[in-house]
């Protein structure tokens, strides 16, 4: 079966989940091949399967290379323990309970390789019926999630403004991405939970500390990004995760060019020749597992 259909089959049991991203109203399938709304918005399904819901063109500096090197280092195991973290949490919180059916959304799902990983983990332990999707505003992101896995159905949104019904999920992933507290809360079922990866205050410590010496920058804080979490979810589990991974020439290359730190830093100009010469790096995050705060509650 092609993709595009592959894709289509899966979104006809879940098109209850989008909404009209001109008009608002309700979407239905046409024919296998796009989606329309009554007042006749339409959007197709592409060759590789999936939906650009974006209502203008945007550019970021989110390129396929780097969403390439992403995937590189997820097929060679580097963000498994992180994998394993979020399945874990998804199991105590959700798959313990009665069989229902679980809708899980990645906003700012990247190349899309932690959403798909976690469908594929959930579905040999479950017997509920799971299904994800993945919506990035970088088109380059979501076309690699679309060619490569056929578990999940992907969307070129903006997460300030997303293409889906409210109450929708029960799970929202949003990892190292940028976060929408009221969309969130918007398209989060009233028991749903938020679960925020954002990076620990080592991760890729040794390349920052080539890059940035002596600078502002040479240190990280999230305090600003969990505070700002705090003022919009209820935080009832927190969790730290930090592990070193080995590296040889091609993957600290996959690493380099993935990381936000090395993008407006001309690696050779700035004497950062050693940066070569590194054989590990730390990975260190933070989750966080939220809850919708209370309507009466101060939001910023
Ligand atoms: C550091 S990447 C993380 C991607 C993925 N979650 C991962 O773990 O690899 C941040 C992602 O957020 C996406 N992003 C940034 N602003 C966005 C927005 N307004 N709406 C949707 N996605 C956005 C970027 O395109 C990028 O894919």
């Amino acid at each position: 079966m092609k993709k595009s259909e592959l894709a289509a089959r899966l979104l006809e049991n879940n098109i209850h989940l989008l909404k009209c991203p001109v008009c608002g109203e309700e979407m239905t399938l046409r024919e296998l091949k796009s989606i329309v709304c009554m007042n006749n918005h339409c959007f197709d399904i592409s060759r590789t399967g999936y939906v650009n819901m974006l209502n203008k063109e945007t550019k970021t500096k989110y390129t396929a290379g780097i969403f390439l090197s992403r995937r590189t280092l997820s097929d060679q195991g580097f963000y498994n323990p992180l994998l394993e973290k979020l399945f874990g949490i998804v199991l105590e919180r959700k798959l313990g309970k009665i069989m229902q059916p679980l809708f899980i959304l990645d906003a700012g799902c990247g190349e899309g390789s932690m959403v798909s990983g976690l469908v594929d983990k959930l579905n040999l332990v479950s017997d509920s019926y799971i299904h994800a999707t993945g919506i990035d505003i970088a088109k380059e992101g979501v076309q690699i999630a679309a060619k490569n896995y056929t578990n999940c159905n992907w969307f070129v949104g903006d997460i300030a403004d997303m293409p889906f019904g409210s109450k929708c999920f029960d799970v929202i992933f949003n990892i190292l991405s940028p976060s929408n507290y009221s969309e969130f809360r918007r398209v989060l079922k009233d028991n749903g939970v938020l679960v925020k990866v954002l990076p620990g205050e080592k991760h890729f410590d040794e390349i920052r500390k080539l890059i940035f010496k002596d600078t502002m920058k040479e240190e990280y804080s999230n305090k600003e990004v969990r505070k700002h979490f705090e003022n919009n979810f209820e935080i009832q589990e927190e969790q730290t995760i930090r592990y070193t991974v080995q590296l040889n020439r091609k993957t600290l290359h996959h690493v380099i060019r993935m990381s936000p730190l090395s993008w407006d830093t001309d690696i050779e100009d700035n004497n950062v020749d050693d940066i070569v010469h590194l054989k590990s790096v730390v990975f260190d995050f933070v989750i966080l597992v939220g809850e919708r705060r209370a309507r009466n509650s101060t939001y910023t």
